[in-house]
């Protein structure tokens, strides 16, 4: 077992000791089909995991009485499966790094995925593990601020798969288009609801900026915010996607930013 998997075991066995079989027989198949079986399995063993969490539950409601959220209604256990126990990522998941989004992003995105303008299309095979995931949160507006408070703030985490080749000197210059959106410092811009991205693992911002340049991502027309990152990504080479990937990852390298 690498290192990855048995942390990713772990993630596991801290989530729900029972599950550890089930997942550890899991984990030496590819990567595709543990995303897909890892969904059939928390929908078929979720009345079990209902049962079995409400100790965490009741942890989560006194840190949520103790802070700001109020009537949570999901833990983030179930998300830490996948997302990592602090938001970190699982490359092994696909599954990008969440702990620096701001919590109007993460709403954001979470009621796309319920409304069907995100994990729809078929093509979208790692959009389509998450869906079944948002649709199961109720209150938005409290798992958006769960996921905000987690201990993010880039540079902190170490990748959790491979950095992806490119040129980031190219990425830097090709950057310059993307500053009206997502600042220089790619803090990502509320008035424009354009997303931290700064040191978002390279491999999640390659994709994704694959997913809007075929359509995979943001091809409703209700989706307006995914519509400006297709018009944007056009243009792209899979080389410029590459090399902006990298650049977008590295402008992590500061820990003293916060999410907007
Ligand atoms: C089965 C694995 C899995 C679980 C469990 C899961 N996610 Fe995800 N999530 C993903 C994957 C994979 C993606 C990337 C989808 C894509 O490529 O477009 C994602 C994407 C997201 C995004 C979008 C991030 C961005 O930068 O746009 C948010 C927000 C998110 N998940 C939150 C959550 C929350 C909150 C939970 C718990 C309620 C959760 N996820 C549970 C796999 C999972
Ligand atoms: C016109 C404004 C605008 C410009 C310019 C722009 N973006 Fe975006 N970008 C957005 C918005 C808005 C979103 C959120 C899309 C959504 O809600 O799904 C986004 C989303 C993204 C995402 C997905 C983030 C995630 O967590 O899933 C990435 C990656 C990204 N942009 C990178 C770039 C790069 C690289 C450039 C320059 C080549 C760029 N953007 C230029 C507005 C912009």
């Amino acid at each position: 077992m690498s290192e990855e998997d048995h942390q990713f075991s772990q993630a596991q066995q801290a989530t729900h000791p029972a599950r550890k079989i089930v997942f550890g027989s899991l984990i030496s198949l590819s990567v595709l089909p543990i995303a897909m079986l890892l969904i059939a399995v928390l929908w078929s063993v979720k009345p079990m995991i209902k049962q079995s969490s409400a100790q965490n539950d009741t942890a989560q409601e006194s840190a949520a009485t103790n802070g700001h959220v109020k009537g949570a209604l999901i833990n983030f256990a179930t998300c830490a499966t996948c997302h990592g126990v602090n938001g970190e990522g699982n490359a092994k998941m696909h599954a990008p790094r969440i702990a620096d989004l701001p919590p109007w992003y993460v709403k954001a995105q979470l009621e796309k995925f319920q409304n069907g303008l995100r994990g729809v299309n078929p093509t979208d095979v790692y959009g389509q593990t998450m869906r079944p995931m948002a649709m199961q949160v109720q209150d938005v507006d409290a798992m958006a601020k769960i996921v905000s408070d987690l201990e993010g703030h880039r540079g902190r985490f170490a990748p959790t798969g491979p950095v992806i080749t490119g040129n980031v000197d190219h990425g830097r210059v090709l950057y310059a288009q993307c500053v009206a959106c997502h600042g220089v410092n790619g803090l990502g811009e509320r008035g424009v609801k354009s997303p931290t991205i700064a040191g978002q693992e390279s491999w999640y911002v390659q994709q994704q900026l694959m997913n809007f340049r075929s359509g995979t991502r943001g091809i409703s027309t209700a989706d307006r915010e995914g519509n400006l990152m297709r018009i944007i990504v056009a243009p792209l080479s899979d080389a410029d996607i590459a090399d902006l990937a990298i650049f977008v990852n590295a402008m992590g390298n500061k820990k003293t930013v916060t999410p907007q």
